[in-house]
C-alpha cells in the first residue's frame, strides 16, 4: 500500500470511528427508499443486500448507520461490486443522510441532478465508477467535507462552480476524469479547510498561480499529468504541512523557486517529465523526504551533499538530467535504502558505498555518466538487488566476485568501463541473472564451466575484452540462451560441439578469436539461429553441410582457413562476402573465389535484384531480419550501384524486386488496413507472402500521396522514424506474431514482406460470411497464442512495442488456426526511459476496442493493448462484434458484457450458443479475465504477461483483486527508467 493510500486508509477509519451504531427502527418510508435502492443496484456475486428486506429494520441493513433516531444517516456501500444506476431520486430523499459512500464498483450511466438534494451530505464517494457524462450541478452540498469524483469517467466542464460554496471542504479528489480542458478556477483557492486535493488527470491547464500559498493546511497535492505550464509559484513554500507533493508529467518551467525549502514535511515529492532546471539547493533542508524524483528535466549543478543525511530517503531518482559532480557518499546509508536512478547526467567520482547497508537496495542504475573507481565491495553482499547497471562510466578494478553471484540479479551491466579481472565461479550462485553484459573491458582469464548453472541467462555479451582459454562446453546447459557475443576476445581451442543445445540460440558472434579445427556440425541444428558470426579466427576443415539448413540473417564465415567446397545453398549472391579469405575454400558458383566446376547462371548485368530473401517454406523462424534500402538514384532507369544498397541476408529462396513489384496490383489486393493496403504476391516457385504497401508516413493513414508509380504511393519526410520501426520489427521473433522478412525502401516506396497467412484474420472466421465454426478449445488456443505475442512485444523485446490496434482482424490465424498478431502500422516502441509512466501521445486504433483513456490522456501505454485484448476475447467467449446493434446506443460490447454479469445465468446466456454446454463455465473463465482486461482505469488492468498466466490457469479471475485498490488516489508507477544498450 502507498503511503498515499495508507493516509486515505486512516481517514477512512477515522470516520468510522467517529460513528456510533445504533440499532433503531426506521420510518416506513425510508425503508420503502431503500428497497428501491436495492431493486435498482445489482451485485456479482456477493450478497451485499441479504438483509435488505422489508421485515428488517433499515438500521440492520448490511452498509447502514443511522442516527439514535432510527434515520438512516450514512450508506457505505463501496468496494461491493455493484453496478446499475445510481438511484439518486431515492437516496437524497433519505432526509437524514450525511454519508454517501459508493465508490469502486461497477456504477453506470449519468449521475442525474437529484444529487442537488442531498443537502445534508458531509461525505460523498462516488470515485471509481463506470459513469459517462457530465457531472450536475451540485453546489446545494454546501456542508461536504469530503468529496471524492475522481477515475469515474465524468467528462464535460470541470465543476467548479459547484465548489464555490463549500468552504468547509477537507477532501477533493477529482482526478483521472476526461473533463474538457480548462485551468484551475480561483474557487479552489477560497476552500481554505482542504487538506488533501487530488487533481491529477483531469485535463487541467495553464498556470499554477500563487494563490495555492492560501492553501496552507493542504497535506497532500496532486496536481500530475495535466498540461500546466510556467513556473512553479513561490508561494508553495507556505504548504509548510506538505507531505506529498505530486507535479509530474505537466510543463512546468523555470527553477524549483526560493522558499521551497520551507517544506520541511514533505516525504514524496515528484516533479519528474517536466522542463523545470537549475540547481537542486532549495532541496538540502528537506530531510523528511523519503521518495524524491526529478527525472526528466534539465536541472544542473551538484547533487547536495545533505542528501546523504536524508535519513528516510529510500527512493532517489535523477536520471536524464544535466546533473555533474560527484554523489553524496553517505547517501542511502541510513533508511532501508530501495532504488537509485542517477543515469544519463554527467555525475563523476565513485560510487558511494553504503547505499545497500540495510539490505533492501533492489535496483542500483547508475548508467551513462562519469563515474570513476572501483566497484564497493559492499555491494558483494548484496542479495536483495535486481539490477546493477553501471554500464558507461570510467570505472576500474576487478569486480568483487560476490557481485557475478547475486542471487536476485536479473541483470549485470558493466559494459563500456575499464574493469579489470576475470568472471569467477561465483556466477553459479546468479539464478537469476538474465543478461550479462560486460562487453568492452579490459576482464580476462577464462570464462568458468559454471556458468551453465546460471541457468536463466538469455544474453551474454563478454566482446571486446581479453577473456582466453576454450569456450566452456557447459554453455550447452543454458537452454534459454539466446545471444552469445564473444567476439573479439582470446578464445582459443575448438568450438564446443555442446553450443549445439542450446536451443534457443538466436545470434553467436564468435569473431575474432584464436579458435581453431573444426566448425561443429552441431550449429547447423540450432532451431533458431538467426545470425551466425565465426569470422577471423584459425578454423580449419570443410565447412559443415549442416550449416545449409539454417535460416540466417547474416553468416560470416571469412577469415578463416577453412578448405573443401561450399555447400551449394550456401553459394548464394547474398552471401558475398562471407566466405572470403579462405584460400583453401571453392564454390560451385560464386565469382568472388575460386570455383569448383566452373558454371554460374548469376549474371551482374541481369537486373535480378535479389532484394529479400526468404525462408521459403513459411518455415517457423524466418524473420529474417533483413532490412535494406534500394536507393534508385534515378527512377526510370532502374539500374542500381551495387554500392547503393547493402544486403546482409542471405536466401534459400530469392525473389526478385520485379517479381513483388509486379504483385501490387488490384486484383491481388486481400485487404485494407489503416496504414495500407496488403497484397497477396503468388511466387513463381510457388510459395506465397503477403506485401503491405505503406501509404506515406507523414499522413498518417489511408490519405494516398500518388507518385509517378501508378500504384505506389510516396513516402517522404520522416522516414527514419518508420526506418526504426520497421529495424525493430524485423528483429521480432516469436511464433505468435507474424513474420516480417524484410522491409524494401526506395524515395517513392514502401514496402513490407510478410508470410502469408491462409486462413486469414480471426475477424473473418468469426464474425463475416468466411465463418469457421470454432470449437471452444481452438478459441481457447486462439486466445493463449495471441496473449503470448502480445506479451512478448510487451515484456520480451529489448524496448517495449506498444501494437495500438490490438484487434480481431489484426490477429491472423495459419493453417493449423495458429495465431499471430499482425500489422504494426500503428505500433509505437517505447522509448527506454521511465517504464510505467512511458506513453505515446497519438490517438490511434479502431471503434469498439479503444480504451477509454484515449478519449481525456492522449497518451496510451501497454495497458491500452491489454483493454483491446480484453475485447477480443469478449469476441471469442461471445461471438458477438465489438460494436452490434443490440448494444444499444452507445454501447459495445464491453459495457454489454458489463450489464450481463449481474448472476450466474446472465453470464452463462451471452457465452457463444455455440459452444456446448459443457464447456460455457470454461469459457466464462476466459470471459472474467477479459473484464479484468477491460477495466475502465489502466492501473487496474492485467499486465499481459499477467494475461497469459490467467489463460493458462483458466482459473476464475479473482475481480476482487482488480477494485481493492479503492483509493486509486495514486495511481502512479515509480519511474523504472533506465535505457537498455542495443546489443552489439
Ligand atoms: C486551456 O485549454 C483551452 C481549451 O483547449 C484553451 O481554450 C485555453 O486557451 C487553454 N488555456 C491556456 C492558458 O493554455
Ligand atoms: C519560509 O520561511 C521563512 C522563515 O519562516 C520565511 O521568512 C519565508 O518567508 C518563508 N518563505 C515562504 C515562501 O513562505
Amino acid at each position: 500500500m502507498s503511503a498515499t493510500n495508507a493516509f486515505r486508509w486512516n481517514l477512512c477509519l477515522l470516520c468510522l470511528l467517529c460513528l456510533v451504531c445504533l440499532p433503531s427502527g426506521a420510518t416506513s418510508d425510508e425503508i420503502q427508499l431503500l428497497l428501491k435502492v436495492k431493486a435498482e443496484l445489482q451485485n456479482f456475486d456477493i450478497d451485499v443486500f441479504d438483509s435488505w428486506e422489508s421485515n428488517n429494520s433499515v438500521c440492520n441493513f448490511r452498509g447502514i448507520t443511522c442516527n439514535p433516531d432510527g434515520r438512516v444517516r450514512e450508506i457505505e456501500l463501496s468496494n461491493q461490486r455493484l453496478s446499475g444506476v445510481v438511484p439518486l431520486e431515492s437516496i437524497c430523499q433519505l432526509e437524514s443522510l450525511e454519508k454517501l459512500s459508493l465508490g469502486a464498483n461497477f456504477l453506470q450511466g449519468t449521475i442525474s441532478g437529484d444529487l442537488n438534494k442531498c443537502v445534508g451530505l458531509q461525505y460523498l464517494d462516488l470515485g471509481n465508477n463506470l459513469f459517462t457524462g457530465p457531472l450536475p450541478d451540485f453546489s446545494s452540498l454546501s456542508g461536504l467535507k469530503h468529496l471524492y469524483l475522481n477515475s469515474s469517467g465524468f467528462s464535460g466542464l470541470f465543476p467548479w462552480k459547484s465548489l464555490q460554496n463549500m468552504s468547509g471542504l477537507i477532501s477533493l479528489s477529482l482526478g483521472d476524469n476526461p473533463f474538457e480542458r480548462s485551468p484551475i478556477a480561483e474557487e479552489v483557492f477560497k476552500l481554505y479547510d482542504l487538506n488533501w486535493l487530488y487533481l491529477s488527470n483531469c485535463s487541467i491547464n495553464g498556470t499554477l498561480p500563487p494563490e495555492i500559498g492560501n492553501l496552507n493546511k493542504l497535506i497532500n497535492l496532486e496536481l500530475s499529468d495535466n498540461s500546466l505550464s510556467g513556473e512553479i509559484p513561490a508561494e508553495i513554500g507556505k504548504l509548510s504541512k506538505l507531505w506529498q507533493l505530486e507535479i509530474y508529467a505537466n510543463e512546468l518551467t523555470g527553477k524549483i523557486p526560493v522558499g521551497f525549502r520551507n517544506l520541511t514535511n514533505l516525504e514524496n515529492f515528484d516533479a519528474s517529465d517536466n522542463n523545470l532546471e537549475g540547481d537542486l539547493s532549495e532541496l538540502r533542508f528537506l530531510n523528511q523526504l523519503v521518495s524524491l524524483q526529478l527525472f526528466d528535466n534539465s536541472f544542473s549543478g551538484q547533487i547536495p551533499e545533505e542528501f546523504g543525511e536524508f535519513r528516510r530517503l529510500v527512493n532517489l531518482s535523477l536520471f536524464s538530467n544535466n546533473l555533474s559532480g560527484p554523489i553524496p557518499q553517505k547517501l542511502g546509508s541510513w533508511a532501508d535504502f530501495d532504488y537509485i536512478d542517477v543515469s544519463e547526467n554527467s555525475l563523476t567520482g565513485p560510487i558511494p558505498p553504503d547505499m545497500c547497508k540495510n539490505g533492501k537496495m533492489k535496483e542500483l542504475l547508475m548508467l551513462q555518466n562519469k563515474f570513476t573507481g572501483e566497484i564497493p565491495v559492499t555491494y558483494a553482499n548484496c542479495s536483495t538487488l535486481t539490477r546493477f547497471r553501471v554500464n558507461n562510466n570510467s570505472l576500474s578494478g576487478t569486480v568483487p566476485a560476490g557481485i557475478w553471484g547475486l542471487p536476485n540479479v536479473n541483470i549485470i551491466d558493466i559494459t563500456m568501463n575499464a574493469f579489470e579481472g576475470s568472471i569467477t565461479s561465483d556466477i553459479a550462485k546468479a539464478k537469476s541473472l538474465g543478461q550479462l553484459f560486460v562487453g568492452n573491458n579490459r576482464l580476462s582469464g577464462e570464462l568458468p564451466v559454471e556458468i551453465s548453472k546460471a541457468s536463466s541467462l538469455v544474453s551474454i555479451d563478454l566482446s571486446n575484452n581479453q577473456f582466453s582459454g576454450e569456450i566452456p562446453a557447459t554453455i550447452g546447459e543454458l537452454k534459454n540462451l539466446g545471444s552469445l557475443y564473444l567476439q573479439n576476445n582470446m578464445f582459443s581451442g575448438s568450438i564446443p560441439m555442446a553450443l549445439g543445445s542450446c536451443d534457443s540460440l538466436s545470434d553467436l558472434n564468435i569473431a575474432h578469436n584464436l579458435l581453431s579445427s573444426k566448425i561443429p556440425s552441431s550449429l547447423g541444428s540450432l532451431p533458431t539461429l538467426n545470425s551466425l558470426n565465426l569470422s577471423e579466427n584459425q578454423l580449419s576443415g570443410e565447412i559443415p553441410a549442416s550449416l545449409s539448413s539454417l535460416r540466417l540473417s547474416l553468416l560470416d564465415l571469412s577469415h578463416n582457413r577453412l578448405t573443401g567446397r561450399v555447400p551449394q545453398s550456401l553459394s548464394i549472391e547474398a552471401y558475398n562476402g562471407s566466405f572470403a579469405g579462405n584460400a583453401g575454400l571453392c564454390s560451385p558458383n560464386i565469382s568472388f573465389f575460386r570455383r569448383c566446376p566452373p558454371d554460374s547462371r548469376m549474371s551482374r548485368e541481369q537486373r535480378t535484384l535479389i532484394v529479400c530473401f526468404v525462408i521459403g517454406s513459411m518455415v517457423l523462424l524466418g524473420s529474417l531480419a533483413g532490412f535494406f534500402f534500394l536507393k534508385s538514384k534515378e527512377k526510370d532507369d532502374r539500374s542500381f550501384k551495387d554500392d547503393s544498397w547493402d544486403v546482409k541476408s542471405f536466401h534459400v529462396l530469392s525473389f526478385t524486386e520485379d517479381e513483388i513489384l509486379n504483385s501490387i496490383k488490384q486484383e491481388n489486393l486481400i485487404g485494407k488496413g489503416g496504414s495500407g493496403n496488403v497484397y497477396k504476391v503468388s511466387l513463381s516457385n510457388g510459395n506465397e507472402l503477403a506485401v503491405k504497401h505503406i501509404w506515406n508516413s507523414d499522413s498518417g493513414g489511408g490519405k494516398k500521396t500518388r507518385s509517378s508509380t501508378p500504384m505506389l504511393a510516396k513516402r517522404s519526410g520522416k522516414s527514419s522514424e518508420f526506418d526504426a520501426e520497421v529495424q525493430t520489427l524485423s528483429s521480432i521473433r516469436h511464433v505468435n506474431v507474424v513474420k516480417l522478412y524484410c522491409s524494401i525502401t526506395s524515395e517513392d516506396s514502401s514496402l513490407l514482406v510478410y508470410e502469408y497467412l491462409p486462413n486469414g484474420s480471426l475477424w473473418d472466421r468469426l464474425h463475416t460470411s468466411r465463418k469457421m465454426e470454432l470449437d471452444w478449445e481452438t478459441r481457447y488456443e486462439i486466445a493463449l497464442g495471441a496473449a503470448k505475442g502480445l506479451e512478448y512485444l510487451h515484456h520480451s523485446c529489448e524496448r517495449p512495442v506498444i501494437h495500438r490496434d490490438v484487434k480481431s482482424s489484426n490477429i491472423l490465424l495459419d493453417e493449423f488456426l495458429k495465431p499471430r498478431i499482425a500489422d504494426f502500422g500503428l505500433a509505437k516502441i517505447v522509448q527506454a526511459n521511465g517504464g510505467g509512466k512511458d506513453s505515446t501521445h497519438v490517438i490511434a486504433g479502431t471503434h469498439g476496442y479503444i480504451a477509454p483513456e484515449y478519449g481525456y490522456t492522449y497518451k496510451v501505454n501497454e495497458k491500452s493493448d491489454v483493454y483491446s485484448f480484453g475485447v477480443v476475447l469478449m469476441e471469442l467467449v461471445t461471438g458477438k462484434r465489438p460494436i452490434e446493434p443490440d448494444y444499444g446506443e452507445n454501447r459495445d460490447i464491453v459495457s454489454w458484457v458489463s450489464s450481463n454479469i449481474k448472476t450466474r445465468e446472465s453470464v452463462l446466456s451471452i457465452v457463444d450458443s455455440r459452444i456446448p454446454e459443457a464447456l460455457k463455465e470454461d469459457a466464462v473463465k476466459v470471459l472474467r479475465i477479459a473484464i479484468l482486461c477491460t477495466a475502465r482505469l489502466p492501473a487496474l488492468r492485467p499486465t499481459m504477461r499477467g494475461v497469459v498466466q490467467m489463460i493458462e490457469e483458466a482459473e476464475p479471475c479473482r475481480l476482487v483483486g482488480i477494485i481493492v485498490n479503492k483509493d486509486g488516489v495514486t495511481k502512479k508507477m515509480e519511474g523504472k527508467t533506465e535505457k537498455f544498450n542495443p546489443s552489439p
